[in-house]
């Protein structure tokens, strides 16, 4: 039995298809989700599913009683799914994926997340964007990159339609990723 712990800040929406993606596996659990933010919906439906859930507030995680819990639960891989804080890598010794709304390096780094991103890729008129699945490294979206999916835009496109564009593939393969690297 493979173990994933989720870590997220909002909406929680890919960690949902993650959820029912591996809720029929046996090979696979998701033994934690983890949220830096109280209010995040992302823990609801933790709730919904029955998985343990707990918040780690900002600044604990540079802390060694984090550390230590990583170290206890043991995740043969932390997945981020949406969130918004940069992780001390270093002290962990999981590997650590990432989803990224867009074809990195295009768009992507400090400060691009959520509707941003979608903002940039209208504003530069792009005909493709898509998603990026990759390992996390000390650099925000700039880690290996595992997996991208290209989408077609139209010029008519707005950015909340690119953004339920690239909705529709996140939930699509993030799932299938992951489990491929825990395969
Ligand atoms: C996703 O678009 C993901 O690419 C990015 O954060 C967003 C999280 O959305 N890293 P949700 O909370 O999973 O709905």
């Amino acid at each position: 039995m493979k173990k994933i712990v989720i870590l997220a800040s909002g909406n929680g929406s890919n960690a949902e298809s993650i959820i029912r993606y591996f809720k029929p596996k046996k090979k696979i659990k998701i033994s934690y989700i983890i949220s830096n933010k109280t209010d995040a919906y992302v823990l609801d439906r933790a709730k919904k599913h029955n998985i343990p859930h707990l918040v780690i507030k900002n600044n604990r995680f540079n802390e060694n009683k984090t550390f230590d819990f990583f170290k206890e639960i043991k995740p043969d891989l932390i997945v981020l799914a949406g969130f918004l804080i940069k992780i001390p890598i270093n002290n962990f010794s999981n590997k650590i994926v990432n989803i990224h709304p867009s074809l990195l390096p295009l768009h992507g780094g400090k400060g691009m997340y959520g509707m941003k991103v979608h903002e940039s890729v209208k504003k530069y008129n792009d005909c493709v964007s898509g998603i990026t699945i990759h390992y996390v490294n000390e650099n925000y979206d700039e880690g290996e990159i595992i997996f991208q999916k290209k989408i077609k835009i139209n010029k008519s496109d707005t950015v909340k339609i690119i953004s339920e564009k690239v909705k529709i593939i996140e939930h699509k393969f993030y799932p299938k990723v992951i489990e491929s690297l825990l395969n």
